[in-house]
């Protein structure tokens, strides 16, 4: 019955510019949507180095940021919004450890990846970053609001 009564926890899900070119856009989709999780915004786009720079502000006086906003301005990014119960923490669980020579197999780096500064997968850290991401990269009109056949089953 909560399904009717509460807005379900949604995170922000970036295949970063690494990923797309691998051609990793629907085994890393089909990870969040096997497990149950609901896209409910998407849209790829090849984000400006200014606004890299605004998706990492938290990051701005680590060594590594410069360059991280580069490889992540380089090219195509999928943006996504993904909803279901404990999908913040639960999303990051699926990615794995930042650095993919520490993820665990089964997650999307340890399965995918090799080494951090290509570890093709971001995921919002917490509710207030999720929040705050959501807000960056999508307009309230983007999110789309839909009640699914499997969330009977689900919830
Ligand atoms: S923190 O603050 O130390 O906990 O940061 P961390 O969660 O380890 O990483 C935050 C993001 O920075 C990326 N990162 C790097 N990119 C390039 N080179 C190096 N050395 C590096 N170290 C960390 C890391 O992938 C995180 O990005 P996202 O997109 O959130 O995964």
């Amino acid at each position: 019955l909560s399904i009717f009564f509460f807005q379900l926890e949604r995170t922000f899900i970036a295949i970063k510019p690494d990923g797309v070119q691998r051609g990793l856009i629907s085994e890393i989709m089909s990870r969040f949507e096997r497990k149950g999780f609901k896209l409910v915004a998407i849209k790829i786009t090849v984000p400006s180095k200014d606004f890299a720079q605004k998706h990492y502000h938290d990051l701005k006086t680590r060594a590594f940021f410069d360059v991280l906003c580069d490889v992540f301005s380089s090219g195509p990014v999928i943006a996504m919004v993904w909803e279901g119960e404990g999908v913040i923490k639960y999303g990051r669980k699926l990615i794995g450890a930042t650095d993919p020579q520490k993820s665990e197999p089964g997650t999307i780096r340890g399965d995918l990846a090799v080494v951090v500064g290509r570890n093709i997968i971001h995921g919002s850290d917490g509710p207030e970053t999720a929040k705050d991401e959501i807000n960056l990269w999508f307009k309230p009109e983007e999110l789309v609001n839909y009640s699914s056949n499997a969330e009977k089953w689900l919830y």
